[in-house]
């Protein structure tokens, strides 16, 4: 299981600012208003009279739930009455009248609560509506799970978030070998590690950069007061994201740190006004950044991974199983297109499926790019069914197997990091880690913005550190911190 630190030494305002852990995931207060609407909504049309009124913001859905069972039980609810009770639910919500009743009491409720400011959280409910009550009338609210959450496992199956293991296979795991450092003189491969860019299109000059909305220093953040300066030339201390000249500032300063072999690029590209970002504006920065990586790193391979940020609304990455318009096609589609020069065939058939893929960047190392958001507990359509989404776990077994039969060593790239996921995808993984020590070389995620390490321990003692996540520093000031220059780290026997 992995233990976070912090690398000594970075730049004013990064460490010890970790403990705000994930600054990237929009408002967490806005996350548990959607994840904790349907029960909410669920007591007050049902709750008998005279119950006193929930305090909402700390109530905790475990608490909630025997509360809602006292309910039911107060109503004699049977098996076959509570389904088609919430078939019917389902029916009227799924209808458009249905997501706007569902939208203006969340709209209502996200002002009363002072979640965020009123433009804002209108736009962000538009938004997000319609993807939610898809994803709760397909789980906590559909017959089966909601039914067999009140009134028990006869009734039928809760198994939102519920845990699963991935099979390893039945080839016995070698003795462990301790990595040894490399001989003077053994070859080096240079790596850049860029991450979170997070590049912010309406980003102007002058704009207050302590306005009201969750991101300032742009377009709509109004002029600051006489008494405080406006936002920077190049960005600024505080909510705000870069403008595009600071990224080309940042990638036209490389060249003393080169050459390199190869980017590892993970992820969060568009900005963080996550209340109104349209599909084109999503796409927008994905082709503007890859074109500004290419044109400074020119033949420079990029390995990129898939960000939370890069889809709308944000953290919103459905599994495979859903099809249609729903899907994370368009997006998928269009990094395949954006990408194409640098991965392999079959490395675009998989990131155009689930947005991960595997190819090797030269003899002896097998580089795996996971796309985290599977892992999220952001990401809402894993209510559905979170078990290994898109089967990436398992796909990711086979390919350590194969590189442990092959010799190979391996590198996994990803944006959010294993420690932050789903309680049942990270201890997965970590059993995956174990399992492979001796084949994996190299971890490196993003997301926090932070310089951090994670460190995996063996699953027997718990004490035997194994394997170490690196996770760089974003290049974004978002929120406060030095845009910084990426990290250098000395990975040792990367390949045989
Ligand atoms: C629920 O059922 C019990 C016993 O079957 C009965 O005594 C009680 O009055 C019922 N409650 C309601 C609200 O119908
Ligand atoms: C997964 O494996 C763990 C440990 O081996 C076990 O305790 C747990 O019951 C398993 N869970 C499922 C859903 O099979
Ligand atoms: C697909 O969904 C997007 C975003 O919700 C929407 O803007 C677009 O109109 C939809 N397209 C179709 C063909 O329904
Ligand atoms: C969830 O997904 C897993 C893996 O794809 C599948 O085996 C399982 O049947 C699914 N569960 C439900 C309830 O659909
Ligand atoms: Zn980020
Ligand atoms: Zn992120």
């Amino acid at each position: 299981m992995p233990r976070h630190g912090v690398s000594p030494g970075q730049g004013h305002r990064r460490s010890g600012l970790e403990q705000e852990s994930d600054r990237t995931r929009g408002s967490p207060r806005l996350r548990l208003l959607w994840m904790g609407l349907p029960l909410i909504m669920a007591l007050v049309l049902w709750a008998p009279a005279g119950a006193h009124p929930l305090p909402v913001q700390s109530q905790h859905v475990g608490r909630l739930v025997p509360q809602l069972r006292d309910a039911f039980g107060w109503w004699n609810l049977t098996c076959p009455v509570c389904k088609s009770l919430f078939t019917a639910i389902d029916f009227g919500l799924k209808k458009e009248s249905g997501v706007e009743w569902v939208g203006s009491i969340a709209t209502k409720l996200c002002k009363l609560l002072k979640i965020a400011p009123p433009a804002v959280c209108q736009s962000t409910v538009q938004l997000f509506e319609d993807d939610v009550v898809e994803v709760w009338t397909r789980s906590v609210l559909s017959p089966s799970e909601a039914c067999g959450l009140l009134l028990g496992s006869t009734c039928g199956h809760w198994d939102v978030f519920s845990s699963w293991n991935i099979s390893l296979p039945a080839v016995p795991k070698p003795a462990p070998q301790p990595p040894k450092p490399p001989a003077p003189g053994a070859p080096v491969s240079r790596i850049l590690f860029l991450t979170d860019l997070h590049w912010d299109h309406d980003y102007l000059e002058g704009t207050d950069p302590d306005c009201e909305n969750p991101l300032c220093c742009r377009q709509d953040s109004g002029l600051p007061p006489a008494s405080r300066p406006g936002a920077g030339y190049w960005g600024e201390y505080s909510k705000c994201d870069l403008p595009l000249r600071t990224l080309e500032s940042l990638l036209s300063g490389l060249g003393p740190a080169g050459p390199f072999d190869m980017v590892y690029w993970t992820g969060d590209i568009p900005a963080h006004n996550i209340w109104h970002q349209s599909r084109q504006d999503q796409l927008r920065a994905l082709t503007t950044v890859t074109a500004l990586v290419k044109k400074f790193l020119g033949p420079v391979p990029v390995y990129p991974a898939v960000g939370n940020h890069e889809s709308t609304p944000v953290n919103g990455f459905p599994p495979p199983f859903i099809e249609g318009n729903h899907s994370s096609s368009w997006l998928y589609e269009a990094m395949a297109k954006a990408w194409e020069s640098w991965l392999s065939p079959e490395a675009l058939h998989t990131l155009r499926i689930g947005g991960f893929y595997a190819l090797s960047p030269r003899p002896g190392l097998r580089l795996i790019s996971l796309n985290m958001n599977f892992c999220s507990r952001e990401n809402f359509w894993l209510l559905i069914n979170s078990t290994d989404p898109a089967g990436q776990l398992q796909w990711l077994v086979g390919e350590l197997q194969a590189a442990e039969d092959r010799g190979d060593k391996v590198h996994i790239i990803g944006h959010i990091p294993p420690g932050h996921c789903l309680k049942s995808w990270s201890w997965n993984y970590y059993r995956i880690v174990a399992r492979y020590e001796n084949t994996l070389a190299g971890q490196f995620f993003g997301h926090t913005h932070v310089d951090e390490f994670e460190v995996f321990y063996d699953e027997e003692t718990l004490s035997r550190p194994l394997s170490v996540a690196f996770l760089a520093p974003s290049a974004t000031t978002y929120i406060g911190l030095n845009p910084v220059s990426p990290p250098s780290l000395q990975v040792t026997g990367s390949t045989k």
